[in-house]
């Protein structure tokens, strides 16, 4: 990846430091593994390739050589850990925004942090903290986005999209790393200054593809499984989801997975 010039950025911290990696293990990973040397806030790792992207739930995130966007943002909150799942939310948005502007596309959200277009998955989102005496060290946001991708594994074939295969065209991912930054540090001013999600509230939920759907929620325990209708999120985040009976769960991300009753979403 070419480096970004400084001119397409229009925030303050934000990206304003950017370390480039040809192959990697995983830019997760590096941002941790630096976290302790890096003082100030929003330093970026960007990488070509990782052979050990992570996802989510302990699975593995396919980062081949050259077609995506593999990317950390290592951020010194001062905020307490119980807010730390919304930044996830935070990313999701400026991941939409930065698809539309750039791709045209219409992203939206899987709840908390997917982003699909047409119904199949272009972003995933890992959000991973160091804590010590209950206060965060470190929080790294990793993003990773399908953008040139023209094939994906068996596996993942029926719920995996690119903004290639979708918009028909070859996406800058450059353009594409500034304007997620951009709306990144825009929003997580407003998530800092307001300490919750309560600005952005209106704006995830019109763009949540689980919003008046019905929703199986999946926990660690078969028991802890049910359905309902997604209602929206409230302003830490949680997704309210009404059930049979009329009332209504409240649902904090990382416990649970939350999926359609047909498919993917
Ligand atoms: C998911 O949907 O399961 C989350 C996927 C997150 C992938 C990104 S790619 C950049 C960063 N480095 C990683 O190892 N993972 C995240």
């Amino acid at each position: 990846m070419r480096s970004i010039p400084s001119t397409w950025l229009h925030t303050k911290q934000v990206g304003r430091q950017i370390a480039y990696f040809e192959e990697i293990d995983s830019t997760n990973l590096e941002a941790k593994r630096n976290q302790e040397r890096v003082d100030g806030h929003g330093m970026v790792f960007l990488a070509e390739q990782q052979n050990q992207g992570r996802g989510r739930m302990g699975r593995n995130w396919v980062s081949p050589k050259g077609t995506g966007v593999w990317m950390s943002i290592l951020l010194k909150p001062e905020f307490p850990t119980t807010q730390a799942s919304q930044v996830t939310l935070i990313a999701a948005l400026a991941v939409a925004d930065a698809i539309k502007k750039v791709a045209g596309l219409e992203g939206m959200i899987k709840w908390p942090n997917d982003i699909v277009v047409n119904r199949k998955k272009v972003c995933g989102i890992l959000t991973e903290m160091g804590v010590i005496e209950d206060k965060i060290q470190y929080l790294v946001v990793g993003i990773g986005i399908n953008v040139n991708t023209e094939e994906f594994p068996e596996e993942i074939r029926a719920t995996a999209t690119s903004l290639k295969i979708e918009g028909d065209k070859v996406i800058e991912r450059e353009c594409l790393v500034a304007e997620i930054l951009n709306s990144f540090e825009l929003y997580y001013e407003h998530f800092c200054t307001d300490g919750d999600l309560s600005r952005l509230t209106k704006y995830y939920n019109s763009i949540l593809i689980n919003k008046g759907k019905k929703v199986k929620i999946v926990g660690n325990l078969k028991e802890d499984s049910f359905i309902g209708e997604a209602i929206g999120i409230d302003e830490l985040g949680r997704l309210l989801v009404r059930l049979e009976d009329g009332t209504i769960e409240i649902i904090v991300s990382g416990e649970v997975s939350v999926r359609g009753l047909y498919g993917y979403v």
